[in-house]
């Protein structure tokens, strides 16, 4: 197992966690049974970083994590978030970064997960009407009560990460990234590594796209949060199959499969990262963890990432 120190604080996770969000929330349906014995599985591979937030569900998500988390407590790394508002019914109601906020959502987050810490804390979207300062001020505090351990922002950009980083150490920036989404490669990535903040790049398979199990729209449940969004509109679908043209040419080369030519490829890009491949499907589960161990050579990842500069994705990320 490879295992990484996110940021400066002593922050240890496997370089391959699982992203919980699709089990309760925008892809799809699923049974809690069948999340359980994923969650259960990920457990006993030592697949132990887990990632959550309190509007997946919307909280239906932390519920089902509290629930796997019985009697395994100290093994899990729990990652959730705060800060994007929704209703019991879906709605979206904005953001909050307000103090007060912060510090209700981690208490009914701790009584949703049934614990009594949390052990990484993002702030999942910044609120451009409060100072990051007063948002990670609060955050501090939770760290102070002992009911958070690390904290992390989501999506900021780096003059956000830099302010907030001053109030209180950063262990973790959550941000997509993938083939099919490299802007962090610019100005981000560097910052995280100056100010040793550790980087957690989500939606790795870019939202299953990557994994080549979405070709066309009818590949998704209606209902499926992924037919609005921009990338997986049926111009943008095919346009993008270029670009998993190459990793199933690597993949079939190799005897692997897409999944883990898109993990193995983020792996071998910087080797202090984490990433939270987000599954349903226990078999799906255990190809992720397996890309661990493999190696792309070098003239397979030039191609890679060759292909995916001069590529630019058609569609938004959102
Ligand atoms: N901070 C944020 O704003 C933010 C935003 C988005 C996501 N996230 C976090 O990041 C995690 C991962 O992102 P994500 O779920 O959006 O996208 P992802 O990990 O890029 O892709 C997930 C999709 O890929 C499929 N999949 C997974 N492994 C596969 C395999 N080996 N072969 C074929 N298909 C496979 C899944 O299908 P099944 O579900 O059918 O297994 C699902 O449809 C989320 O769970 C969440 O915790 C954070």
């Amino acid at each position: 197992m490879r295992t990484i120190a996110l940021g400066n604080q002593g922050l240890g996770v496997p370089v391959v966690g699982l992203g919980c969000m699709g089990m309760s929330d925008f892809y799809g349906t699923s049974d809690t049974k069948d999340n359980l014995k994923v969650l259960d599985r990920a457990y006993e591979l030592g697949c132990t970083f887990w990632d959550t937030a309190d509007i997946y569900g919307p909280f239906r998500n932390e519920t089902l994590l509290g629930q796997a988390l019985t009697g395994r407590r100290e093994a899990i790394t729990l990652a959730t978030k705060f800060g994007i508002r929704r209703d019991a019914s879906g709605a979206w109601l904005g953001v909050s970064g307000h103090p007060d906020y912060v510090k209700a959502s981690c208490e009914a987050s701790l009584k949703r997960l049934n614990t009594d810490y949390i052990d990484l804390y993002y702030q999942h979207r910044v609120d451009p009407d409060v100072p990051v300062e007063d948002t990670v001020g609060a955050m501090a505090e939770l760290v102070t009560e002992g009911k958070v351990k690390y904290l992390g922002l989501s999506e900021a950009d780096s003059e956000t990460l830099q302010r907030a980083n001053k109030v209180h150490p950063i262990s973790a920036l959550q941000t997509e990234y993938s083939l099919w989404s490299r802007e962090v490669e610019e100005d981000i990535l560097p910052t995280c590594q100056q100010l040793g903040t550790g980087f957690v790049a989500y939606s790795p398979l870019g939202r299953g796209f990557l994994t080549g199990a979405i070709r066309e729209r009818k590949d998704l449940q209606d209902g499926d949060w992924r037919l609005d969004n921009p990338r997986f509109q049926a111009a943008a679908l095919q346009y993008n199959t270029a670009l998993l043209e190459e990793i199933d040419r690597i993949a079939v080369s190799k005897n692997i499969t897409s999944a883990q030519v898109a993990l193995a490829w983020l792996l071998a890009r910087k080797p202090d990262i984490a990433m939270i491949p987000g599954t349903r499907k226990v078999p799906y589960l255990e190809q992720n963890w397996q890309a661990m161990e493999l190696d792309l050579s070098s003239e397979e990842l030039n191609s890679l990432n060759q292909f995916s500069s001069d590529f630019v994705a058609m569609g938004e990320r959102y």
